[in-house]
This record gives C-alpha cells, structure tokens and sequence, in this order.
C-alpha cells in the first residue's frame, strides 16, 4: 500500500514512522510513506498557503489553490482521500480495517482555523479521531497510519489483531499477564496457569464482557 500525506509541517513525521513495526513494514515493502510539503504546489510567490475568512472571523484558511494542485498531481483511479477534520466521521477500527485494504491512501493534513469549505469535495471520507480539537491533522495522520499499517497482511502475526479491542463482537480486550506469578503481593489469576484452554478462553470472554460494561456500555448498545 502507498500512502501520501499532504502537510505543512513535515518534520512533525521525522521519526514516528521510523521505529518499530511502521518501520519494518517500510523495509519489508509492504507500504511505503510519503510526507509531502503542499507548500511547493503554491502558485504564491511567497509560497503562501492560507488566507483571511470571507465574512471575517478569526484566524487564517488554508486557500484551495495548493491543496487542488497537489491531490490532482498524485491521484490516480486506485486513490481514496481522506481529510482529517474534526467535524469528520468518527474513526472507528471497522474503518481501519477497510483502509488497510486499499492500493493508495491521500491523508490531507488541515491546520490553522480550517479550510476553505470547496476543499472537501476532493475526499472520499472525512474523519475526525475524536471529540476534541487538535492543533492540526498531523497527529490524526499519524493515528490513522499507524493503525492501518498494523492491518496490512503481513505485517503482524494475524492472530494479534484477530482478538483486538473493537473487533465485530463488540468487546475491549480481556486482561492478558506475563511472569511473574506474583508481583507486588498481585497475582495472576489461576485459571491461566491451568492448562485448561476451554476453561480459559470461557474466562477471558467472561472478563471481556465484564469489562467492556464497566467501561464501555455504549460498545454493546447498553
Ligand atoms: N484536526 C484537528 N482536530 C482533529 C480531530 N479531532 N480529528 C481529525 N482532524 C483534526
């Protein structure tokens, strides 16, 4: 999979990509990341890339000039665009799991007060990654590769993210613990050291539920 990622800021991505397991799907070839500056599509002589809101208001827009330029110089018929904004679809991991199964990603990054409104009619999906705003889309690109490339087959044991949190079945992840035994008087709850891998998988359902209505009712439509 390829993903590009439009934004003005691109030292905030210097190593977030370079470690771990982004890193070695990189290495591996199973996606490639590309940070582009959309300040280099600007036709401005001074390369500038927002302006005043019409109506006035607070705060600088990004201009629509750069942002066309760019999604129209990288898409292809394999594209899907996604801009990040918080007034988008919440992202959910059913989401991911559909990004991670596309050719090309375009992340645009938005910043300052917003953008001009005609932008968003370059994006297949709008996203927001929570209730809150940020100072830009940088960090929601970062969430959103990072959670995506997990997805991508290969690049971890499939297994890990067959029993993820969030999955279908509605359900936050049940407790898991390595040695030791007892840890500051705390114990590994016996059934595990038991052997007993019906009686264990019955528990960790059992302890999903549980936490899934403490935590999160809203996930089963409590
Ligand atoms: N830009 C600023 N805040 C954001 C959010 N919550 N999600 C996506 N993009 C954003």
């Amino acid at each position: 999979m390829k993903i590009d990622i439009l934004t003005l800021f691109p030292n905030m991505f210097d190593n977030i990509f370079n470690e771990s397991i982004i890193k070695r799907a990189k290495e591996n070839n199973l996606v490639e990341i590309n940070i582009i500056d959309f300040r280099k599509y600007s036709l401005d002589p001074h390369q500038k890339v927002d302006d005043s809101p019409y109506g006035g208001g607070a705060g600088m827009v990004l201009t629509c000039q750069p942002i066309f330029d760019a999604i129209d110089d990288i898409k292809t018929k394999n594209s899907k665009v996604i801009l990040l904004t918080p007034s988008g679809t919440p992202y959910k991991q059913k989401q991911a799991y559909d990004f991670s199964k596309e050719k090309h990603l375009i992340i645009i990054c938005g910043h300052y007060e917003g953008f001009d409104e005609r932008i968003r009619t370059l994006a297949d999906y709008e996203i927001s990654i929570g209730d809150y705003v940020l100072t830009g889309g940088e960090i929601p690109a970062m969430v959103i590769v990072d959670s995506v490339t997990r997805l991508i087959p290969g690049v971890i044991n499939e297994e890990s993210h067959i029993c993820d949190s969030f999955n279908e079945d509605y359900l936050l992840d049940y407790p898991t613990y390595t040695k030791p035994r007892i840890y500051n008087n705390m114990e590994v709850p016996e059934i595990l050291l038991s052997g007993d891998h019906k009686k264990i998988e019955e528990y960790r359902k059992k302890e999903a539920i549980k936490k899934t209505k403490e935590v999160r009712p809203d996930l089963r439509g409590e």
